[in-house]
């Protein structure tokens, strides 16, 4: 019961891509802010050093998956050869007097400790052993840079997500990283696919292994040699705009949420059936963590708050209107 799309004009698509192409140059960090990131880990890693000798520290989430935002919370992973206690790392923190508002989590799947780091206004959380997780940033990144047009939507997502309200798993919705693995996913599935499965692909006859927390975090990452391995590559030459609206299409017109799940660890469609995750409408399953559904803590109310945005931006989004050029300061009075 989704009302006709009236057919696209080339004016219009090609506004379109205009939107899409702002989003990513508007709210991408340059050089500079990239490196204070990596500062505030430096300066936060000899600082924690102090009380955990041989800690390590590593960024990762947006801050390295290549869709990250100006003012993209810092993911910190700390590890290394000592037992770190949360409590303690939280009090030892509490020392540093670039930070405020320390607060450790201990009740969370992963613990945390977070922060605010006063100088840049950037928050932050530092998790423990959260090795899984610089695993999925090295898959994201892997995807980001094997077209432009995977970083462009994955920026555009993000921006609808945050504009629609549906974009923050702490207040019930899912998180950016749900909605990176349905762009993905979507690129993956296109025909011809944007992006091949990067965990299909391997020259022996069985998939290697490399295991880590119980986990096959095996993907193919030699990227300069994905054109002669991967025989679709390049064959998809739709733009970035025609994308957005075919991913909106996508998962209000084609995709089955009630049978299929979101997974970018196969080509092949996996049911919730396969998973006995049946009793959720949204089902994204992580790329390495197979027990994980993103979609677990949505409410049937929340689900139906994200599925009428994505269903009200296929209609702003599918729908031409006439688009008057820009007005000049000098036409304004
Ligand atoms: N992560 C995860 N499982 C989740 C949520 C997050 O493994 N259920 C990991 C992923 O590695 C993800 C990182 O935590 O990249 C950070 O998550 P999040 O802050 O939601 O996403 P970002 O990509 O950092 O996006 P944002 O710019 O909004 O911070
Ligand atoms: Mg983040």
């Amino acid at each position: 019961d989704l009302d006709p799309l009236p057919p696209m004009t080339p004016e219009f698509l090609s506004v379109l891509n205009k939107v899409c192409e702002q989003c990513y140059t508007d709210f991408a960090p340059d050089e500079l802010e990239v490196s204070v990131r990596e500062h505030i880990l430096r300066d936060l890693e000899s600082f924690v050093r102090r009380q955990f000798p041989g800690a390590r520290l590593q960024l990762f989430g947006s801050s390295k998956n290549g869709f990250g935002f100006r003012q993209s919370d810092l993911d910190i992973c700390m590890d290394g050869n000592c037992i770190i206690i949360i409590e303690s790392l939280a009090r030892q923190l509490k020392k540093h007097p670039g930070l405020k508002n320390i607060l450790p989590i201990t009740t969370a799947k992963v613990p945390i400790v977070k922060f605010y780091h006063i100088r840049t206004g950037l928050e932050g959380d530092i998790s423990l052993y959260n090795t899984l997780a610089l695993h999925n940033t090295r898959l994201l990144a892997s995807y980001a840079a094997i077209d432009r047009r995977v970083k462009i939507l994955c920026y555009v997502m993000k921006v609808f997500a945050k504009m629609c309200d549906i974009g923050d798993a702490s207040r019930g919705s899912l998180s950016s990283y749900a909605y990176t693995l349905m762009v993905l996913f979507f690129l993956q599935q296109r025909s011809p696919p944007v992006i091949p499965v990067l965990q299909e692909i391997y020259d022996a006859k069985k998939k290697p292994q490399v295991l880590v927390d119980g986990w096959n975090v095996y993907f193919f990452h030699d990227l300069k040699t994905l054109p002669s391995c991967w025989p679709q590559y390049a064959k998809n030459t739709e733009t970035v705009g025609e994308l957005w609206l075919g991913l909106l299409r996508f998962y209000t017109e084609d995709f089955d949420f009630r049978e299929h799940v979101v997974c970018i660890r196969q080509h092949s469609r996996l049911t919730t059936f396969n998973k006995q995750w049946t009793s959720k409408y949204i089902v994204i399953e992580d790329p390495f963590d197979l027990n994980h559904n993103l979609g677990a803590g949505l409410s049937r109310k929340m689900t139906n708050f994200i599925m009428k945005a994505f269903i009200n931006g296929r209609t702003v989004f599918g729908t031409p209107i006439k688009v008057f050029p820009p007005l000049y300061p000098s036409q304004m009075e």
